[in-house]
């Protein structure tokens, strides 16, 4: 197998396969390093076209020497060609990745199969998270699978369909009044003192962090071994849309792609409320300012973002940019993608889809590029978005009381 060693973003010095996360030297983040060279690309494709319908087809380009166990299915979710959506939008081509169709719902799931599968074998018992939501559903459902036991800690003003998706699993849940930084700060403390737990986002989050380039390999296996031109992603972290380009960059090297010049351009969303990185990227910061979150896209609020100069980064070298709407505009994404490609998403799809809007009738979209809009998590997890966005007619059980209402219907 390729996986070689965890290697320092920043100075590139190199560890052992452990659960360690910051550099020793330079206190830079940790990543993943592999060897492809030994990869023949025919060979690969053949191997990841007859590989399970799962994150474990592309086994070759992920942290482990053999495929580990992993008792739910996560990935290869749809790749939908959105006819109706680019029409309204003044465009051509364009396809919306539904990873909401995984698991518990959300692309969290491609994230903590790879942490949890690691975590069982660095032989942890016990694993946890801070979580702005979708990441806590996530851990308790394959806690549960892997038969570990878990500790999860959100904000204590979370959507309560988010609440209620992760308590159900039976883990010990923990409300903590404060924001996710806040969160995650107490985590971060907690494990120092804790050298028995695996947060998934902590300790070990070079190998969560892999997870999220499956989601990249999986848009360009769908497009048939090549690349979109334009990907429009949520940040929160920053770390997904960072990777979607990473898988990309990977399969060029490879030569899974034949080419390789091809630089998508990349476009972040963010909400209003919490657009520490579209702040930044406006402002032509290189790093992000600490922001206080508000607004209804709970799950992109991360006041302080990990990986955000490594988003800006990459929103400038592609040409793309990092965008924030409304929460007004984010409850018109939410109605717009749901009416015109059956596919209800929560807030964060609901930023996402805004932001193609936006950049579309902005006029920076050349209507024939082939554009991916990646959308990460399900509706029925922020209901409230889209109460009172519509109407419900109650009758009484009558055809009397069906056609008088519907003589008051005006037609178009
Ligand atoms: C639905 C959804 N989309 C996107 C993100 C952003 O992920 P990242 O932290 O990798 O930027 C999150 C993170 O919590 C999320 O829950
Ligand atoms: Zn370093």
């Amino acid at each position: 197998m390729p996986v070689q060693a965890l290697q320092c973003k920043e100075c590139h010095e190199q560890y052992p396969l452990d659960a360690r996360y910051v550099c020793d030297r330079c206190f830079g983040p940790l990543e993943v390093a592999y060897d492809f060279s030994g990869l023949d690309p025919a060979a690969a494709r053949r191997k990841i076209q007859a590989g399970p319908r799962s994150i474990w087809r592309y086994s070759d380009f992920l942290p482990f020497e053999s495929r580990p166990p992993a008792p739910l299915t996560t990935g290869t979710t749809p790749l939908l060609k959105a006819d109706r959506l680019a029409e309204r939008l003044g465009l051509r081509n364009v396809f919306v990745k539904n990873d909401a169709a995984n698991p518990t719902h959300s692309f969290k799931d491609r994230v903590v199969t790879i942490a949890l599968a690691k975590a069982r074998e660095l032989g942890y018992k016990v694993v946890a998270c801070p979580s702005t939501g979708n990441l806590a559903n996530a851990v308790a459902a394959h806690a549960a699978a892997n038969g570990l036991e878990s500790f999860v800690f959100i904000p204590a003003d979370l959507e309560e369909q988010k609440i209620l998706a992760t308590g159900v699993y039976g883990t010990t849940l923990v409300k903590v009044r404060g924001s996710y930084d806040d969160v995650n700060r107490l985590c971060m403390e907690l494990a120092s003192e804790r050298e028995d737990w695996a947060f998934v986002n902590v300790n070990v989050r070079p190998y969560y962090a892999e997870g999220s380039k499956t989601l990249g390999y999986e848009i360009a296996e769908q497009l048939a071994f090549t690349l979109p031109d334009r990907v429009v992603c949520p940040i929160a972290s920053g770390s997904l849309f960072t990777k979607i380009a990473r898988g990309f960059r990977e399969w060029q090297e490879v030569g899974l792609i034949a080419d390789s010049d091809k630089q998508p351009v990349f476009n972040g969303a963010q909400g209003e409320g919490c657009a520490p990185v579209a702040t930044a990227f406006s402002e032509g910061w290189e790093i992000c300012k600490p922001v206080k979150p508000s607004g209804i896209a709970k799950s992109l609020a991360i006041g302080n973002p990990a990986d955000g100069p490594y988003a800006l980064e990459l929103a400038r070298t592609s040409g793309g940019s990092v965008e924030s709407v409304s929460d007004d505009e984010i409850r018109e994404g939410i109605r717009l993608l749901a009416e015109t490609t059956g596919v209800f998403t929560e807030t964060a799809g609901g930023t996402t889809t805004a932001v193609l809007r936006k950049l579309a009738e902005r006029g920076e979209i050349d209507p024939d590029e082939r554009v991916v809009l990646v959308i990460t998590g399900e509706g029925l997890k922020t209901l409230d978005a889209v109460r009172d966005t519509f109407e419900a007619h109650e009758i009484d059980p009558s055809t009397d009381a069906f056609e008088a209402l519907e003589g008051t219907f005006v037609r178009a």
